[in-house]
């Protein structure tokens, strides 16, 4: 049965294997026990159904993100903070080669939609694509159930300095997590503060070594302060990075603990440029015209820097601001 609805269901009836399926413009989307389908008008493409959810969940949490958003080498989207392409081979230097390769520009709140329904009507109740491969049950297998508790989680973003009024609630020990498994050495103790008088709800502190071992999901930068364009994004990674991201802008990285290594590569074309190996203290700015993805062998701590200004991509685009961030 087909009938083509707002957010672009295809068919209302679920498949053999219990799962919708679904169209965005020209792309068509279907999973079955182990693998997602992904067509388009010159090609087509598969992968594994727990990478393209893992790869589907921060898409969406993210609103698209900065710049490129590569599920992997293939398929992916990229952010014109507006309205968004879907791509197919687009960043593929054998897919363009060989003009296979495909885009679709799309209003934002429509792809957001569509993305949001695949994601829940894929997710079965033992999944949840934030957590560490370890710390979640199967992606695989025919429908069972949904997560939509889990799939519904939007990254906390602050809206001041965390424990003023007017922050957001990200403490995530007050809302009672435990302290992850890996992170059983973090001190717990909170700084003490003593504000002069009158000055009491404009200075604070907390502790965030405390707030991230207590973090339950994996590659899923909060924005824990905000000073004018200038986000300070901290996370816990764990495995690997569940997209590849093309950056629009410089973003700098500080590895806060333990290790991480990038797989550094050309945003347009995918050939490989470097690999970063990044200890506890090492700081890195990637350039505006790489992409790169991270690997954490254990589960480790990252503070992303984030220039948020809306000016950047253009800037970048036209030349105008270089794509490194320092000129030595
Ligand atoms: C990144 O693409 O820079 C990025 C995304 C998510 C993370 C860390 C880094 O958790
Ligand atoms: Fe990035």
């Amino acid at each position: 049965m087909t009938a083509t609805a707002e957010h672009g269901v295809v068919s209302t009836e679920p498949n053999e294997e219990g799962y919708r399926e679904f169209s965005l413009g020209e792309f068509r989307f279907r999973r079955d026990e182990y693998f997602v389908y992904i067509t388009w008008p010159t090609g087509h493409h598969i992968m594994s159904v727990d990478a393209f959810l893992r790869a589907l969940q921060r898409d969406i949490a993210w609103d698209f993100f900065y710049g490129t958003v590569n599920f992997d080498g293939v398929f992916g989207t990229v952010n014109h903070y507006g309205t968004v392409d879907i791509f197919a081979g687009r960043y593929n230097d054998s897919y363009r080669k060989a003009e296979l390769d495909y885009s679709e520009n799309i209003q934002t709140p429509r792809i957001r939609e569509t993305f949001k329904s695949i994601l829940d009507d894929w997710t079965n109740e033992t999944f949840d694509p934030f957590a560490s491969p370890h710390e979640t049950g199967s992606a695989f297998g025919i429908k069972n159930g949904d997560n939509h508790r889990a799939v519904a989680r939007q990254r906390v973003q602050a809206g001041r300095m965390v424990g003023l009024p007017g922050d957001a609630p990200l403490r995530s020990d007050e809302a009672g997590y435990p302290v992850n498994r890996m992170f059983a050495d973090v001190p717990q103790d909170e700084p003490e503060i003593y504000a002069e008088p009158g000055f009491e709800d404009q200075v604070s502190a907390f502790s965030l070594f405390a707030y991230l071992s207590r973090s339950d999901v994996t590659w899923n930068p909060s924005v824990a302060s905000v000073c004018k364009e200038s986000l300070f994004c901290p996370t816990t990674e764990e495995y690997i990075l569940p997209i590849i991201h093309g950056n629009d802008r410089v973003e700098w990285f500080i590895q806060l603990t333990d290790q991480i290594t990038w797989e550094v590569e050309d945003r347009e074309t995918g050939a490989v440029r470097a690999r970063v190996v990044m200890k506890a203290g090492d700081v890195s700015a990637m350039p505006a015209d790489i992409r790169h993805q991270g690997y954490s062998p254990k589960r480790s701590m990252l503070l992303v820097w984030e220039n948020a200004s809306a000016d950047l991509p253009d800037l970048i685009a036209s030349g105008k601001t270089p794509t490194y961030p320092i000129d030595f």
